[in-house]
């Protein structure tokens, strides 16, 4: 049986619509084809217990996508990613992401502006750039969320 047929017979469901508890938790990802740094972000995910559903789209696609989720050019990196009602921007580290799954704060979610070296994707060598990860207010506002130094 193809998963299709597996999906109409009921006897499977769609990813999105399983408890979270039953298996590792799916964060979706759009990303531009140009951009090498997001898999090995997309990487870093799996590795840290996460199901990824990564999607290539054109640029002015993805950038539509930031404005609609609230990313501004304060919050923007490369990436968007969205988990269990939220967005992750960027070069986010899993363990922050987790953070935000356990605290569930009223946020729009969270961002590594930019892309900085040595965040989770972007390392190079021993090279590591302090930086933080923005908890994103519902009015779009950042407060720091993590420091990573
Ligand atoms: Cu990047
Ligand atoms: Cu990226």
């Amino acid at each position: 049986m193809h998963r299709r047929d597996l999906l109409l017979a009921g006897l499977i469901l769609p990813f999105s619509t399983l408890p979270a508890f039953a298996q590792d938790p799916v964060i979706q990802v759009v990303k531009s084809a140009t951009c090498g740094c997001c898999g090995a972000w997309e990487d870093h995910m799996r590795a840290n217990g996460f199901s990824v559903d990564s999607q290539t789209v054109d640029d002015d696609v993805l950038h539509s996508i930031k404005g609609r989720l609230g990313i501004t050019t304060d919050t923007a990196s490369c990436h968007t990613a969205m988990i269990e009602g939220y967005v992750v921007e960027g070069h986010v580290p899993a363990e922050d992401v987790r953070k935000l799954l356990a605290e569930r704060p009223e946020a729009l979610g969270l961002s590594v502006p930019g892309m900085p070296i040595g965040s989770p994707g972007m390392e190079m060598g021993d090279e590591v750039e302090p930086y933080d990860t923005l908890l994103i207010a519902p009015d779009r506002s950042t407060t720091v969320f993590v420091s990573h130094s």
